[in-house]
């Protein structure tokens, strides 16, 4: 359907713009038919009012980001001796225990509500057992930041894959990852994080059970106000890839698929989210974040109980490079895909932008 060129002219001169004889009126009979004047409709209502000053468009914000609802991942390297620099995630490093305290305060400063964990140990073996050692990078870390900065939450992430000699999450007889003898390990682990005083443990594995198994190993040891964060739906992502860099997990044979989610699957994310909640998760999550922005708000429609999204490495790395070659504008770019997450759903977002963030929020 096309416009007559009268009728066109007449619209163009009725919005005033670019200096139009304002004496031409042009109502909707010059619009004939196509723009009904009904109540409810055009031109009685013009969503563009709310749109017109940042005042009007401030009030009617539906969605806010929030430096208190991002958890910021650190690195926590046995081996490094300085703050090391992750080539696949600029402006991320393997940080050592002993610089940890210094940034846990200015992480606090940012008012960032929370850091999640990950562990570079120094011995891989075939069990992972530096996991679970008192003396580990993680655990010293969760206790430098509860006497620095008390007030910051402390997550840490439960899984094997940075700890066994595999970089599998799990461990490995016949060549597959055995699911039951997993939990056990991922149970040693988890207490060993909360005797060192995390705050809320999160298993990242994706063995079946493991909400169940954490929480009762947990309540036996008298740690039952402990929440558990699960990493619910975790798909099995090529998002994941620097991260694997930067936490030297990459798996020595084969791939995830076997036990992390396929990412064609949503239906069985849900799934995943109901099992995980009756095992007792007080919070789960969904993992990436972008590519997966229908199960976020799926969960969300579905249960209340507060949800988390995982914008993960590759989504920053994509977003970093392209900054970094001036392709898109950082900040607003950032800004909009961290409104994008918590418009689909998400209570809390973890995510590398935190500081960030942080910073540019506090500034508008
Ligand atoms: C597993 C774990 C991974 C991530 C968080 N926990 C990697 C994996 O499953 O291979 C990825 C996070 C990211 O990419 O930012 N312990």
């Amino acid at each position: 359907m096309s416009i007559p060129d009268t009728e066109r002219q007449a619209a163009v001169g009725a919005n005033g713009s670019d200096g139009a004889d304002a004496s031409i009126v042009v109502g909707n009979a010059a619009l004939g038919t196509r723009t009904p004047q009904v109540a409810g409709g055009f031109p009685t209502l013009r969503l563009r009012r709310l749109r017109r000053s940042e005042g009007l468009r401030r009030m009617v914000r539906e969605t806010s980001l929030n430096a208190a609802d991002f958890i910021y991942p650190l690195f926590i390297s046995e081996v490094v001796q300085e703050p090391t620099p992750i080539g696949s995630m600029p402006g991320q490093y393997q940080w050592p225990v002993s610089a940890i305290a210094r940034q846990a305060e200015e992480i606090a400063r940012l008012g960032i509500g929370a850091v999640l964990l990950f562990g570079i140990p120094a011995e891989k073996d075939e069990i992972g057992s530096s996991a679970w050692n008192e003396q580990g990078g993680v655990q010293q870390a969760i206790r430098a930041i509860k006497d620095a900065a008390p007030e910051l939450v402390v997550v840490t992430d439960v899984c094997m894959c940075e700890y066994t000699s595999s970089g599998h999450c799990g461990l490995i007889r016949h060549g597959e990852v055995q699911n039951d003898e997993t939990l056990e390990l991922l149970a040693r682990e988890a207490l060993s994080h909360v005797a060192s005083g995390a705050d809320i443990v999160a298993p990242s594995d994706m063995m079946d059970g493991r909400v169940a198994a954490l929480r009762v190993a947990l309540d036996g040891q008298g740690f039952s106000d402990t929440p558990i964060m699960a990493y619910s739906a975790k798909f099995a992502s090529a998002f994941y890839g620097p991260f694997r860099e930067a936490a030297e997990s990459t798996p020595q044979f084969g791939d995830r698929r076997a036990y992390q989610m396929d990412p064609a699957n949503g239906r069985e994310a849900l799934r995943e989210v109901e099992l995980d909640i009756g095992e007792g998760a007080d919070i789960v999550m969904v993992k990436p974040a972008l590519p997966y922005l229908d199960v976020l708000a799926r969960v969300r429609d579905r249960w209340g109980l507060p949800l988390a999204a995982y914008n993960v490495s590759g989504e920053y790395a994509m977003l970093k490079a392209a900054a970094a070659n001036g392709w898109l504008d950082e900040r607003r770019a950032t800004l909009e895909t961290l409104t994008g997450i918590k418009r689909a759903g998400a209570d809390l977002i973890i995510t590398y932008h935190a500081p960030d963030a942080a910073r540019w929020l506090a500034e508008e």
